[in-house]
């Protein structure tokens, strides 16, 4: 994300001086070339720094209170980066009803273009025709319906060893079991399956540690803010040796994912369901009439973008949604009793979420309070456009704050109570329709794994609750839980939820 505001003001200041001349020009050129032009209403900033430190370490939290002072479309300037930020549900319908063509682009982050990352990614890749073929393939090939279903064994089976894995957990200790621990491991065995058929989280297994490792590294990398994202001029110093230590660990984690693909090229393969590795080698070698085709390295830098995109945000969103379940008993009585309806004695398999409509509304409500990346993945503006009366430059970054829209009181009853049964009413989706539940974004970039994600986030969160029995550690109790969050590559709790699981019935 290319904000926040912990650096050292005399030191930036330092560095960036000898080109203080530099941008002062050319900022007196673009101000005049838009001063006839209105703007959005927005806090004055610092010269040079512009609105940088205002915004703090909680971006979402600080853009939802500026709503009051200048309506749902601020206008901000972060460093060198013309920003607006979407603050209502009514803002977020203009801005994706009418210009989702015009902002469609997206900022490139510094760390993002390690190793040409930024190249070969759907999610940054520029609205034009690499985009469009990649989010084909993920949309129509992978992620269509039949093929959905026809992986719902691998997905079972993924969820079960981490059910074995949080029993194992509990008999160790009493204080409660980190659960997104346990729900972030099991996605990467998960997206592992579905790409390449494999396990990569192994312990026993050196490339797959190893592999896990560089992943880590590339979040927390991904997370940081980074001031060259601010003044690019800054690029060359690297000051914070992200840029470096991005560098490595991408190496290493395309290094083995390409090891990874050579081995699962070596095996045989008769009667085995289609992986999202065959619908890119069958695009490879097909005699296409498209003009483009997608290198081995483009190969290599889909299957990261999966786990960067999936695993974080699922496991953040149990961890939430689990929280919310503790703290709100009458909600957790009442998903309980529904699965035991439902399921009864056997496993909650996918067939049976359609009809549990109180594990629906629990999921929307904690991705509506806790969206894991609350404010989307910036937008871009491709060319000069109006927007509500406002004129907004080429290049202008939006965030489009989905924290702020699901706690807009126009659209949301009491927004900041957890209540899973205001769904039963209100038929709001998370599908991009409904602009005041966007926690996947909407329009043409919005997220790509919806359908895929739907399915993982309730068939865990319903498994973990059908199986057991929770209940917050010893050391906190409903007021005294620490509910704060903390913004890196997603938004997730600052404290992590350890909570003490006991086996359904026993
Ligand atoms: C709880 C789970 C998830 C959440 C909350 C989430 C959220 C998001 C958001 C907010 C965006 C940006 C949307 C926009 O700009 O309007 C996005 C983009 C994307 N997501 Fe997800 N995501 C999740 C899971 C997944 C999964 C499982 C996959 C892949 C299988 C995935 C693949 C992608 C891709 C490829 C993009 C880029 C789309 C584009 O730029 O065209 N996501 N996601």
């Amino acid at each position: 994300m290319v904000l926040l505001s912990d650096y050292p003001p005399l030191t930036l200041l330092l560095l960036s001086l000898p080109l203080l001349l530099l941008f002062l020009l050319s900022h007196l050129r673009r101000k005049i070339s838009t001063s006839n032009r209105r703007l959005p209403p927005g806090p004055a900033g610092w010269p040079i720094f512009g609105n940088m430190f205002q915004l703090g370490e909680m971006p979402h939290r600080t853009l939802t209170n500026m709503r009051d002072s200048y309506g749902p479309v601020v206008w901000l300037r972060i460093g060198a980066m013309n920003t607006m930020a979407i603050l209502s549900a009514n803002a977020a319908t203009v801005f994706f009803k009418n210009h989702d063509h015009a902002f469609a682009d997206r900022t490139i982050t510094e760390t993002m273009r390690a190793h040409n990352y930024h190249k070969s990614s759907l999610a940054l890749a520029p609205y034009g025709s690499y985009w469009r073929l990649m989010r084909r393939l993920v949309t129509v090939d992978m992620l269509v319906l039949k093929r959905i279903n026809a992986t719902a064994t691998v997905r079972r089976r993924c969820v079960n060893d981490m059910l074995r894995w949080i029993s194992e957990e509990s008999t160790k200790s009493e204080k409660g079991v980190h659960v997104a621990r346990f729900v972030f491991l099991m996605t990467f065995n998960l997206f592992g399956n579905l790409m390449l058929s494999r396990d990569v989280f192994d312990p026993d297994s050196e490339s797959g540690s190893e592999f896990f490792t560089a992943m880590m590294g590339l979040m927390e990398w991904t997370g940081h803010a980074n001031v060259t994202d601010l003044f690019p001029w800054l690029r060359w110093l690297d000051p914070q040796g992200l840029r470096g230590k991005m560098e490595r660990d991408m190496g290493k984690a395309l290094e083995i994912a390409s090891k990874f693909v050579k081995e699962r090229l070596e095996e045989k393969r008769e009667n085995k369901t289609r992986d999202f590795l065959d619908v890119l080698l069958d695009f490879q070698k097909s005699e296409s009439q498209e003009t483009l085709n997608i290198s081995d390295k483009d190969l290599n830098i889909f299957i990261l973008e999966i786990f960067l995109a999936g695993s974080e945000t699922t496991s953040s969103t149990i961890e939430w949604a689990l929280t919310e379940l503790l703290i709100n008993r009458e909600s957790m009585q009442k998903v309980k009793a529904e699965l035991s309806s439902v399921v009864g004695a056997r496993e909650m398999e996918e067939s049976d979420i359609d009809n549990l409509p109180y594990l629906q509304g629990v999921v929307k409500e904690a991705l509506r309070l806790h969206p894991p990346i609350p404010l989307l993945v910036p937008r871009k503006a491709m060319k000069d456009t109006e927007f509500m009366g406002y004129f907004i430059p080429k290049d202008t970054q939006v965030f489009v704050n989905t924290w702020a829209i699901g706690r807009d009181p126009d659209v949301w009853d009491e927004p900041l109570v957890f209540k899973p049964e205001r769904f039963f009413d209100c038929k709001s989706d998370y599908k991009g329709h409904d602009y005041e539940l966007i926690p996947f974004g909407a329009g043409r970039r919005m997220c790509a794994g919806v359908p895929l994600a739907h399915r993982i986030l309730h068939l865990v969160l319903g498994s973990l609750l059908h199986r057991f029995d929770w209940e917050l550690d010893s050391s906190v109790t409903r007021s005294t839980i620490d509910m704060r969050d903390n913004l890196g590559v997603t938004m997730r709790k600052l404290e992590p939820l350890l909570a003490v699981p006991k086996l359904t019935g026993s």
